[in-house]
């Protein structure tokens, strides 16, 4: 097991990584012996993993294990009051502990519930996707959608550990596990490139969790490294938003249906390079192994029937945009990035085109298809809900 410090002062912990971690649970939330604690997951997760976990807290006296709906139609405002009459009939008290058990939705829902019950109790984060342990479970970020707006209602709430044990990807659907290793992607183009080599040895087919503990570890350390330096964005934090500009826009105009995250992610990656290659901050040797990087992740699904024009209006809606600017994250070399806010509208629209043209152009030695066929534009995708992704 690794341990990544987390230094914020008095909100400081760890981010601790290890397969079979969660035979250490009893050892690792020692402090909480005794006191109320109460666990929230999800049906699909507690099926399947839900047993060694309850057999860990249990060592540590009585649990409350509270279930919500999987999906994130119900990250809503709904189930945090749920939530919050849950803890309460459980007797949860100030010094009790709520434990986040599940992907991202389950840690943001039940991350804002605790940090808004009794003006917040401690928090632990278990997760179970590779999106979950990468990205959303670090960083304090809690929050639930609107209907109107995805993640408007939200809060900095730092959890008191996070607890990876990559063992749980086992049962991960191969399509979310995808969508992960695009935010893994994203990480070491914005500062690791010996991360960026080895997502480039990955082996295919994909063993997780044991070809992934190595790359889940490098992508935590980044993360964390962002939080530490910048733990409410007001600035740097904002690198993390690579890709997701064009990324958040994709979803937005397919409805929330046809991409994952993660999918929409590995877009909004390319078009971030042809942006900085356009630019000349990009050399068009990193540009390619970019772009090789993103299709060995691949397949994702085509932009056949994606209007631009909607795309650059979805941009324009940013909900990352300061002073009424929209900032993009450019890489300038593997492992480099800048943010402009200078980015024109006929820029943008250039990278677009070039992601059109993308479905015909399969890059050599990729895994992915630079789809003219594999995944172009099937399997559509059932999220139902607004505005932004983080
Ligand atoms: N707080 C942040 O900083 C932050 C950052 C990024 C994303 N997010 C949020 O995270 C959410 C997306 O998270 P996600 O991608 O983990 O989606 P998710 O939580 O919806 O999980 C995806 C699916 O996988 C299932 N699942 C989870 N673990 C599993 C396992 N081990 N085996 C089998 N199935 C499993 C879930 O039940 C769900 O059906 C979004 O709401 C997004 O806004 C938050
Ligand atoms: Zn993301």
């Amino acid at each position: 097991m690794i341990r990544i410090p987390i230094r914020l002062g008095d909100r400081s912990y760890s981010v601790s990584v290890g397969l079979g971690l969660v035979d250490s649970l009893p050892s690792l939330l020692d402090a909480f012996k005794g006191r109320p604690i109460v666990v929230v997951s999800n049906l699909r997760v507690w099926s399947l993993h839900g047993e060694s976990v309850g057999k860990a807290l249990g060592l540590l006296g009585r649990y409350t294990r509270l279930l919500i709906r999987d999906g994130e139609v119900h990250k809503s405002p709904a189930t945090v009051e749920r939530l919050h009459t849950g803890f309460l009939d459980a007797g949860l008290t100030r010094d009790g502990l709520v434990v986040a058990f599940g992907g991202g939705v389950v840690g943001d829902v039940a991350g804002f519930a605790a940090a808004t019950y009794m003006r917040g109790v401690a928090l632990v984060h278990l997760p179970t996707t590779l999106l979950a342990m990468v990205d959303s479970s670090i960083g304090g970020k809690v929050g639930v959608n609107h209907p109107k707006a995805k993640n408007l209602i939200g809060a900095f709430h730092q959890p008191r550990a996070v607890l990876v044990d990559p063992s749980f990807l086992t049962t991960l659907p191969p399509r979310e596990l995808q969508g992960g290793l695009y935010e893994v992607l994203k990480c070491a183009v914005i500062g690791d490139r010996r991360l960026f080599r080895s997502l480039a040895h990955l082996p295919t087919p994909l063993n997780p969790p044991a070809d992934l503990v190595g790359l889940i570890e490098a992508a935590c350390r980044l993360k964390a490294h962002v939080v530490e330096t910048d733990e409410r964005e007001l600035g740097f934090r904002r690198v993390l938003n690579l890709g997701h500009t064009v990324g958040h826009a994709l979803e937005a105009v397919t409805l929330f249906r046809r991409f994952t995250h993660g999918e929409a992610v590995g877009w909004g990656l390319l078009a971030a390079i042809s942006i900085a290659r356009d630019r000349k901050l990009l050399k068009e040797n990193d540009f390619a192994s970019i772009a090789t990087a993103v299709e060995r992740i691949g397949p994702r699904p085509g932009l056949f029937g994606v209007d631009p024009e909607r795309v650059l209006e979805a941009v324009q809606r940013d909900k990352k945009k300061r002073d009424g600017r929209v900032s993009f994250v450019l890489p300038t070399a593997v492992g480099r990035v800048v943010t402009r806010s200078d980015v024109s509208k006929e820029e943008v629209r250039g990278a677009l085109r070039s992601l059109a043209s993308w479905v015909s152009r399969p890059l050599p030695g990729g895994r992915g298809a630079g789809p003219s066929g594999r995944g172009a534009g099937s399997r559509p995708r059932r999220r139902r809900s607004t505005g932004a992704r983080r």
